[in-house]
């Protein structure tokens, strides 16, 4: 198949590429490079030994979007290209907005127009707000608690009615639990933007001694150890889960919403400890107030992801450490150069 990849340049983008390359499919990526470098694709090229068109657009450009579909016979499409960051959500909630709800929106009118009727897109766990019990089913109640969080249940909607409209769309909702980790080869790998947001590239850089301590987001929770319970996932073993899930939509039309995560969550307290032991690094940490809008635990029950799909998550904490270590001493600056 020929797969256009919206967000291919990112994180769990180049990661999926390499599934997808590997398994036979041929790739072509499309991505504005807001929060992503080229070299990260060149990167793959490098690892897989294929070549990887890039094309650099916006979502809501709709012109280079017909564009790409009339230069390419797309089959599918999987849709990472995204804005994040939680707090700048609360801080610019229209740009999320924009760039995310009405880029998807434009997305599948292109895709529409183009007869390409085949979705898999990156929804997230913190669709689920705070969760009432745990672990957490995909028929749990919904309801976000950021501007982010609500751009992934509107689109969430959005492409549910999609579906409802026309049975001839095949769209799959990928709900992420905490990707971490890097490809095993530590050529590609997370390369956030200034200060880290989350949890493991934060630890990575106090590790190679980028940042000093790591604040660690209230010990009062009602968790083993008080801090908070996230259920980490190697960021392969998702983008494994996007070639299943392409898979099971060629002999299954229609709508599946699936968990993407282990079902095992972990404490800061334990990813500090199993962090410093794979890479010999001592992490320094202090505890700080509750970080505001966190909740005391989140992890998946993955197993309507392995009924429906076939898929599992096989790695391991010690794996995502290894790999997340790898990428990051041997890529002390990321994609960037040294200075
Ligand atoms: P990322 O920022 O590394 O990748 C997103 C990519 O989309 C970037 O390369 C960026 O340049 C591109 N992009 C953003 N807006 C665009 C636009 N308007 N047009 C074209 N390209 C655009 O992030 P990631 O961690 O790889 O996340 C991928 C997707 O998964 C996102 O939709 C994200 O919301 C979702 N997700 C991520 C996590 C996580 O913790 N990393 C968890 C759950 C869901
Ligand atoms: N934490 C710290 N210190 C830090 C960063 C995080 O103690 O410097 C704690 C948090 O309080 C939380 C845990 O580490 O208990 C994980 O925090 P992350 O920010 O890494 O991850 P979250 O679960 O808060 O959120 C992330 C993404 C969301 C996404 C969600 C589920 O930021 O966008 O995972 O996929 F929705």
């Amino acid at each position: 198949m020929t797969i256009l990849v919206t967000g291919g340049a990112g994180y769990i983008g180049t990661h999926t590429l390499i599934e997808l390359l590997q398994a036979g499919h041929q790739v072509v990526v499309y991505d504005n490079l807001c929060n992503s470098s080229r070299i990260a694709v060149q990167r793959v090229e490098e690892i897989t030994g294929k070549k990887v068109d890039l094309i650099q657009a916006d979502i809501c450009d709709r012109q280079s979007l017909d564009q790409t579909f009339s230069t390419y016979e797309i089959d599918a499409v999987i849709h990472f290209a995204g804005l994040k960051a939680v707090g700048e959500s609360v801080e610019k909630p229209l740009t999320y907005y924009q760039n995310n709800v009405s880029g998807t929106a434009t997305l599948c009118e292109a895709m529409s127009a183009a007869g390409v009727k085949q979705l898999v897109f990156s929804s997230s766990a913190t669709v689920y707000g705070d969760p009432q019990s745990l672990p957490i089913r995909e028929d749990a109640a919904t309801g976000a608690t950021n501007p982010y969080g609500r751009t992934k249940l509107f689109i969430e909607e959005m492409l549910r009615d999609l579906s409802i409209s026309d049975p001839a769309w095949r769209i799959a909702l990928l709900r992420y639990f905490n990707p971490v980790g890097a490809h095993p080869s530590g050529l590609i790998g997370e390369d956030p933007q200034g200060i880290p947001n989350n949890l493991f590239p934060y630890i990575t850089q106090v590790a190679i001694g980028q940042r000093q301590t790591l604040s660690v987001f209230g010990d009062d929770y009602a968790t083993i150890d008080g801090t908070g319970v996230r259920d980490y996932i190697h960021v392969v073993d998702l983008a494994r889960g996007h070639l299943c899930a392409l898979e099971r939509q060629n002999s299954n039309p229609g709508l599946l919403t699936v968990n993407l995560g282990t079902g095992q969550g972990y404490s800061v307290l334990e990813m500090i400890k199993a962090f410093a032991t794979a890479s010999g690094c001592d992490i320094p940490y202090q505890v700080v107030a509750r970080r505001p809008g966190d909740i005391a635990s989140c992890y998946a029950d993955p197993s309507l992801a392995h009924e429906e799909l076939g898929w599992k998550a096989e790695k391991g904490l010690d794996e995502m450490c290894r790999d997340g270590w790898n990428w990051q001493s041997r890529n002390p600056h990321g994609y960037k150069p040294a200075v």
